[in-house]
């Protein structure tokens, strides 16, 4: 049974799990080298507990025995008690390698070392231990005690215990697991490349510019936020590294291509909210263009993006990076999506997807709207993912 849990890194994500792993009752160590981190980290929970209690989710009680039940330290030995550790420090593979090689000569054998990495290899980060079996992703999403959404990932050389114990214990804590391979991006950062992709490539064909686009998705689409927004929000640095990394990843493949224009945005400083300025400018909302309300131009938009992303999901489905079932659940737990892309399909019909993918790579003679084999094959068999 995992009882205790270790989180090293007290950054944005470590403390999010340590707050989800002690409001659900484990005593709960943190490590960070940083001295500081560790302070702003108990205070900023502090802060977010206490909010919590204004809003009367929690009693102050709760909020002490949540409080309590964690510790913070910079002396990573204090993990040496701990039945689950998950990492969640700086994304380079070098320190991930160090770190878990040192946290194994704490630990128990039967302890399980966890990795909250979004982009690196599982099967790699396992290759530092003696004992690899022990070694899984468990990758939160961003606020992780938000989020519903967590994707595990077993690496081909971890054992069915470490799979069902990790599971067992997300899913006690309420959280939506999906399962997913040890491929770039795992599910979710995987099939939603295109959301930003092909936004960025329809502004740089001068189809419409970044109001409109984010009208189309938004409006038309039902996406919660447009693409201009939301990579706004997430950061052009950040979200330009992960495409990066992605495209890397799966050997040039163009489907994953980042964009110059993203690239120039994170270059000039035009990081996004954080800057003030990224797409559209925070400072000066008034100089911000407005959406041209054409729906003859948003639809175009809107299924040409869709399609895409679409056709992304089939792959991961084709590719068996995770279940039809697993695939939908990731995108609309992890991101939010309106609508899970497979029971879009099955909604829109696949002849029609496919003619938008098909039209696309006719048009363009490029290799990234190839469409899916899965697609074909479902169109001539007349099948969908979910029939009934
Ligand atoms: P962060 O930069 O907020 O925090 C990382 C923390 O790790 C820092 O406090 C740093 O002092 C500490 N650290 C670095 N090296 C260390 C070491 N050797 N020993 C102990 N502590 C060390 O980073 P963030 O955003 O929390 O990301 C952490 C991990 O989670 C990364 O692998 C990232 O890819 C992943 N992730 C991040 C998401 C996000 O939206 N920020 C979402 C999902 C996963």
């Amino acid at each position: 049974m995992i009882s205790k849990i270790g989180i090293i890194g007290a950054g944005t994500m470590g403390c999010g799990i340590a707050q989800i792993a002690s409001q659900n009752g484990h005593e709960v160590v943190v490590v960070d080298k940083e001295t500081l981190q560790l302070e702003k980290a108990k205070a900023g929970l502090d802060k977010i507990l206490s909010r919590l209690c204004e809003k009367e989710r929690i009693t102050s009680e709760d909020k002490i025995a949540i409080l309590n039940r964690i510790r913070f330290t910079s002396e990573l030995k204090q993990l040496s008690d701990s039945d689950l550790v998950i990492e969640a420090i700086v994304e380079n593979i070098g320190i991930k390698h160090e770190v878990f090689k040192a946290v194994e000569s704490l630990v128990s054998e039967s302890c399980i070392l966890a990795s909250n990495t979004s982009s690196l290899s599982i099967a790699s980060i396992g290759s530092a231990l003696n004992k690899a079996n022990r070694c899984i992703g468990i990758h939160f999403f961003n606020p992780a005690p938000l989020m519903p959404l967590v994707e595990i990932i077993p690496a081909v050389q971890t054992d069915e215990e470490t799979l069902n114990s990790a599971v067992e214990l997300i899913k006690n804590w309420k959280k939506t697991v999906v399962t997913c391979k040890d491929t770039p991006g795992f599910i979710v950062n995987r099939v939603a490349r295109p959301f930003y992709g092909e936004a960025l490539r329809i502004y740089e064909e001068g189809i419409a510019d970044f109001a409109t686009i984010d009208w189309a998705l938004t409006e038309l689409g039902g996406f919660k936020m447009g693409p201009f927004t939301l990579m706004d929000y997430i950061g052009n640095d950040v979200n330009y590294a992960v495409t990066e990394s992605v495209f890397k990843a799966f050997y040039y493949d163009s489907r994953f291509k980042p964009s110059f224009t993203q690239k120039r945005y994170a270059e000039a400083g035009f990081l996004g909210r954080k800057s003030g300025r990224g797409y559209y400018n925070y400072k000066e909302p008034k100089s911000n263009k407005e959406a041209n309300k054409d729906r003859v131009l948003g639809n175009y938009i809107l299924d040409r993006v869709r399609c895409m992303l679409i056709n992304e999901a089939i792959d991961a489905v084709f590719m068996n990076v995770g279940s039809p079932v697993d695939i939908d659940l990731a995108m609309t737990k992890g991101v939010n999506y309106p609508k899970g892309l497979l029971t879009w399909v099955d909604e829109l019909g696949h002849k029609e997807i496919l003619d938008q993918l098909q039209h696309l790579f006719d048009y363009y003679g490029e290799d990234r709207y190839r469409p899916n084999p899965l697609l074909r094959r479902m169109v001539a068999n007349k099948t969908k993912f979910f029939p009934h």
